[in-house]
């Protein structure tokens, strides 16, 4: 359920620490990426190299690491889409009541706009202290998420309140209190991307520009939102590196027609951004064509317009479809959002600088059914996808 999330576990120095790399190991198995960030004291319940290991991730405790380099504590916050502070020591919470920042473990904490759930563990009259409810009433106010340190024997010999919640407890609350409560949760999605290599011979094929980029980079905004995504592949050289992406690679556009088709039924929604080939070889070339004479024919047939055939069997699904053209963008878009049986259609400019086929960057317009168009402005994929996103949920009335 934590597939492909970014987690930073912050850990002070206290004897519960030890439960972090049980903690760590919940969290990976969850599919998360852990990056844990230490105190020095922490270090001394629990190895950096435990948890280096567990996470398959370098562990920090301080602003530069072994050979010196400067770590970004801007950038491990940003990088975070849940910064967990577990255990929580009274020194640690009283620092980030204060707004101390003398390590890097604070530096990241500040930096943090993502939700931060801390996990208090200290000794019985500590965490029943005054200043101890004062700070994390105050952790509160400043939209922090508290889960309760629980009643059992504590390392100082007395039994009362002051254990930090298991790691399974936080892991269940993470599930229960974020991850349930995104739009996408439950839903499935079919994504399709990259171009299609059509087979002149054994060694030939008829294929196009596309990276895949763009839709691999929406299959990766539809998993953060929580959606269990399908991501059908044409021959793309991308990584998908976001976990919980169901990835199936195929090669022509009649296998990426036969794996669409197969799960379309199922699925709440199909964003179809490859580049399918229109045309292909009538039939393929057994052996490889050897060099002959001046000019050589290849008779090509149309391809199934896979688009096409999943909005004629449309039920209840949200059918997006993209339009890349080089003139007249809306007008075609719109012809093709009529003719597909589309729900909303995406046209970008073949020939505008910045947008298209292999760049980092898109612009692009979203027309619906209902004739609203929205125009967006050049943002890298990452940022046009999260925008088709956002769309598709408001559209849905997901959220
Ligand atoms: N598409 C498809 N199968 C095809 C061709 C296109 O599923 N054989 C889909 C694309 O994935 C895209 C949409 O149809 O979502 C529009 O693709 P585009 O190449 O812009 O248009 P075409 O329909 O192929 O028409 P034309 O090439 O004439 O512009």
């Amino acid at each position: 359920m934590l597939n492909g999330k970014h987690i930073v576990l912050g850990v002070s120095g206290g004897i519960a620490a030890y439960k972090c790399a049980h903690l760590v190991r919940l969290l990976v198995k969850e599919g998360a990426q852990v990056k844990v960030v230490m105190t020095k004291a922490a270090t001394q319940f629990v190895t950096s190299q435990t948890l280096s290991v567990l996470s398959k991730h370098e562990v920090n405790t301080d602003f530069f690491d072994a050979g010196h380099n400067w770590i970004n504590h801007v950038h491990l916050a940003e990088w975070a889409d849940f910064m967990i502070m577990a255990p929580l020591t009274a020194n640690t919470l009283s620092k980030m009541a204060s707004g101390t920042c003398d390590n890097l473990l604070l530096a990241v904490y500040l930096s943090a706009r993502c939700p931060v759930i801390v996990a208090p563990a200290m000794d019985l009259e500590m965490y029943r202290h005054g200043s101890t409810r004062q700070n994390l009433e105050r952790l509160m106010q400043y939209g922090n998420y508290i889960i309760p340190a629980e009643n059992g024997e504590l390392a100082s010999g007395l039994t009362g309140e002051g254990r930090m919640a298991e790691p399974e407890t936080i892991v269940q609350y993470i599930k229960e209190q974020f991850i349930l409560k995104l739009p996408l949760h439950g839903k499935t999605i079919l994504v399709n991307a990259g171009p299609t290599y059509e087979a002149i011979d054994p060694v030939r094929f008829i294929g196009n520009r596309s990276s895949g980029k763009m839709g691999i980079a929406i299959a990766e905004a539809l998993v953060h939102q929580g959606a269990s995504v399908i991501l059908v592949l044409g021959p793309s050289t991308e990584p998908v590196s976001v976990k919980g992406i169901n990835l199936r690679r195929v090669e022509s556009g009649e296998e990426m027609y036969e794996a669409c088709v197969s799960v379309y039924d199922s699925v709440d929604a199909a964003i179809c951004t490859a580049a399918v080939a229109d045309y292909k070889p009538v039939s393929m070339a057994p052996e490889k064509i050897k060099k002959k004479d001046e000019t050589l024919q290849i008779e090509l047939i149309k391809t199934r317009d896979i688009l096409f055939e999943l909005g004629k069997r449309k039920h209840q699904q949200c059918l997006v479809g993209f339009a890349l053209e080089t003139h007249n963008l809306e007008a075609y878009a719109k012809q093709k959002l009529g003719n597909k049986n589309l729900d909303f259609i995406v046209a970008n400019h073949a020939l505008e600088k910045g947008a298209g086929f292999g760049a980092d960057t898109n612009k692009v317009t979203i027309i619906d059914k209902h004739n609203n168009l929205v125009n967006f402005e050049l943002k890298t994929k990452q940022d046009v996808a999260a925008d088709i996103v956002a769309y598709l949920i408001k559209y849905m009335k997901w959220a």
